[in-house]
């Protein structure tokens, strides 16, 4: 079983559909281990301990620098055993230091079809307001492997979501969680939790 560890920022919509699809069976080669948010105000961390999921909050702001921050993310992580990484709408930069921790074993979701509306700035609502601003017809949401450039590695997963007539951002965002992210983030967790598996027993 690859332990999984889910980095969230906020209201932790996604963490939540991580944990119900876990507890109805569809991600048998993982588990939810710990969930460590950037901020200690996060609901995200409430779902957590509703689940009986240990957590932790480590703040961008206790730390000097980049590689400080992601010194203290490692070491929560490695403390709990942790194999594979789920940013679950974690808004705080993660540094080279932490991505090489994690080879190959850090996933994103991304409320856009990459390479729209993504990179530095694009983050929760501001990548809403980006494609209503645009005035694209067509959205969704990306789950792709993180490495150091900001949106930029192999994309796993996509689905695309219509834009409607009168949408505001939150409307769009909820349509977008609804219809791409809660289903795709389980998906990608089990695909690499799975091949983590199958290179363990190799
Ligand atoms: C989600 O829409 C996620 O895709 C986005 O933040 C939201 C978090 O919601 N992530 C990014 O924008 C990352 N660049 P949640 O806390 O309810 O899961």
């Amino acid at each position: 079983m690859t332990r999984i560890g889910v980095l969230v920022s906020g209201g932790g919509t996604n963490l939540q559909a991580l944990i119900d699809n876990e507890k109805a069976g569809k991600i048998p080669h993982g588990k939810i281990c710990l969930v460590v948010a950037s901020n200690d105000k996060a609901y995200a961390l409430e779902r957590a301990a509703k689940a009986g999921i240990p957590s932790a909050a480590v703040r961008r702001k206790d730390y000097s620098d980049q590689d400080a921050y992601d010194e203290a993310l490692v070491s929560v992580l490695k403390e709990h055993d942790i194999e594979m990484v789920i940013l679950a709408g974690f808004l705080s930069i993660l540094g080279p230091r932490f991505i090489q921790a994690y080879p190959d074993r850090i996933i994103n979701i991304h409320p856009a079809l990459i390479p729209s509306f993504c990179g530095k700035g694009y983050y929760g609502l501001k990548v809403h307001e980006a494609a209503l601003a645009k005035g694209v017809k067509v959205t969704g949401a990306t789950v792709h492997l993180v490495n150091e450039i900001p949106d930029g590695g192999r994309i796993l997963l996509q689905k695309a979501v219509e834009v409607q007539d009168g949408d505001t951002p939150e409307i769009l965002q909820r349509r977008v969680m609804e219809q791409a992210e809660w289903i795709l983030l389980p998906k990608a967790a089990e695909m690499l939790a799975e091949m983590i598996e199958e290179e363990k027993q190799s």
